[in-house]
This record gives C-alpha cells, sequence and structure tokens, in this order.
C-alpha cells in the first residue's frame, strides 16, 4: 500500500510557488498511490478567493482517495467557513479496501479559529474511538499540527494542546500511522507502536533545518512501514523503515488507563 502526504501549500502566500506543487503532484501521479492525505495548510490566510486555487490544483491529483484536513492558516478570517464550502467536510471516517487491507483513517480538523495553536479536543475522542472500532488492518489518523515536538524548527509551538491525551487514545485505539504537518519540517517519529509522520512544506520556500519543499511517499507491507521524503523535481531520501509488530512491552497499549472516550458521539460525516 502506498500513501502520499502532503502538507503546507500555503497556496496564496509570498514564498508559495505553484511550480512547485505542480511537479510534487504529477510525481504523486507518477508513483499511483492508494491514498493521498493533504495534511492542512492549504492556503495562506484562509481567504475566499485562495481556496478556488487550492481546489483547482489538488484537482490533478488522479488517485481515488484523496483526504483533506485544514491547517491554522487554513482557518483564519473564517477560512473554516470556506473550507467547507469548497473542499468539504473538515473532519472525515473512512473505511478503504487499498492494496489488499482494509484501513481505517480518521482525519480530524486540529485548527482553531485565527489561532496557531491546535487542539484535537475531547469532544472528538468518542468519534475518533469510533472510527477506528472493529476490524481493520490498518488504522490511520491524520491532523495538521503535530503531536510530537519535531526538532530542526526553533523554538518550540502549537503543539496541540492535547497532545498527551490524544497520544494515549491512538495508541489504545491501535493507531499504526499518524500523519501531521504544520512545522515543514520532514520527520519521523516511533514512538510506542506508532509512526509519527511529519512533511515539510510541499509548494513554498518557508523551510527550516531542512532547507528544501517536501512531500512523504509511505509503504506499508505485512510487516514494515517505510517512509521516504521526496523534494518537488528533485532526489528523494528515506525516513527510515521501521518495524509494524512492536514488542508488547514497549507499545504497551494496554497498559494506558489514561484516557476514556465515551461513546455515542457524531460530529461528522462518516
Ligand atoms: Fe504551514
Ligand atoms: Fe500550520
Amino acid at each position: 500500500m502506498l500513501i502520499a502526504q502532503l502538507s503546507d501549500l500555503h497556496v496564496g502566500g509570498a514564498r508559495y510557488r505553484e511550480e512547485l506543487l505542480r511537479a510534487a503532484i504529477a510525481e504523486v501521479n507518477a508513483a499511483a498511490p492508494d491514498l493521498v492525505v493533504v495534511a492542512g495548510d492549504l492556503t495562506d490566510e484562509g481567504y475566499p478567493d485562495q481556496y478556488p486555487i487550492a481546489k483547482q490544483e489538488l484537482e490533478a491529483i488522479e488517485c481515488p482517495n484523496v483526504v483533506l484536513v485544514p491547517g491554522n492558516h487554513d482557518a483564519r478570517h473564517v477560512g473554516y467557513l470556506y473550507f467547507e464550502e469548497t473542499l468539504g467536510s473538515r473532519d472525515s471516517r473512512l473505511r478503504l479496501e487499498l492494496g489488499g487491507s482494509t484501513v481505517a483513517l480518521v482525519a480530524v480538523d486540529s485548527s482553531k479559529p485565527d489561532l496557531d495553536e491546535g487542539e484535537v479536543g475531547r469532544e472528538h475522542y468518542a468519534w475518533i474511538e469510533e472510527g477506528f472500532a472493529g476490524e481493520a488492518d490498518v488504522r490511520i489518523f491524520a491532523c495538521h499540527h503535530h503531536l510530537m515536538p519535531v526538532p530542526g524548527t526553533g523554538r518550540e509551538r502549537n503543539q496541540v494542546l492535547d497532545a498527551g491525551d490524544v497520544l494515549s487514545l491512538l495508541r489504545r485505539l491501535g493507531v499504526e500511522l499518524v500523519l501531521s504537518g504544520h512545522r515543514h519540517m520532514p520527520y519521523v517519529w516511533p514512538v510506542a507502536g506508532m509512526c509519527i509522520v511529519h512533511s515539510g512544506t510541499v509548494s513554498t520556500l518557508r523551510t527550516r533545518a531542512f532547507p528544501h519543499p517536501a512531500y512523504n511517499l509511505i509503504r506499508i507491507s505485512e510487516e514494515r512501514i517505510a517512509v521516504e521524503l521526496c523534494i518537488p523535481s528533485g532526489d528523494g531520501r528515506s525516513l527510515g523503515d521501521y518495524p509494524r509488530e512492536w514488542p508488547p512491552e514497549l507499545s504497551a497499549r494496554d497498559r494506558d488507563l489514561s484516557v476514556r472516550a465515551r461513546g455515542g458521539a457524531s460530529l461528522a460525516n462518516d
């Protein structure tokens, strides 16, 4: 199974370069992924003239499964309304048959209007739990903000306000892959049975310690999760090849009693 992870397009921004986005999408199409996740900051300021451009560019993605979540920049200037008008729901729960595997995917809007800080929010926990319930071969969670600090980005800020509770929840629910953006720095944290994968900025020159625009290609096989960083029109390099099966004493999924979601909530389209 192949997943393309793009984020931080920042359409309309001063350092946005449409040629980078077009090159990345052409490369993604050539790779023919089973799923494309666009993990937020599609626009630079959430303005109504920026969303149609972002939509038009993203329509070039040929993959039948494209999942979008907003980022903090998309939620500026009531951009969350324009996101919904232009692109659809800000949250999604999906069951997909990809590459012979059943994938449970939950993608959550972690942004708050006009704030750079993010929060998944307690009101989402039961909804997330429902999304991952039942049989699935792979469980994937996506949100724009980062759940773990990302090195090479300067001062730490904007990690989701409830990162600890969310990490605990996702681990308990058997999530294997977490996809985030926001820090414009490609990085992977393998933590407690999960690969927490951050994508860089795909189409801006707003880079940090890794000084190139980038996106990720993630290959999930029976036993491994391999993450490849790709520079649009440039080369690629591995961000690691991780085992899916963790020793139970390291994933410790059943040992964490800190978070218990309450069932029955439903916040968005399934
Ligand atoms: Fe961004
Ligand atoms: Fe962001």
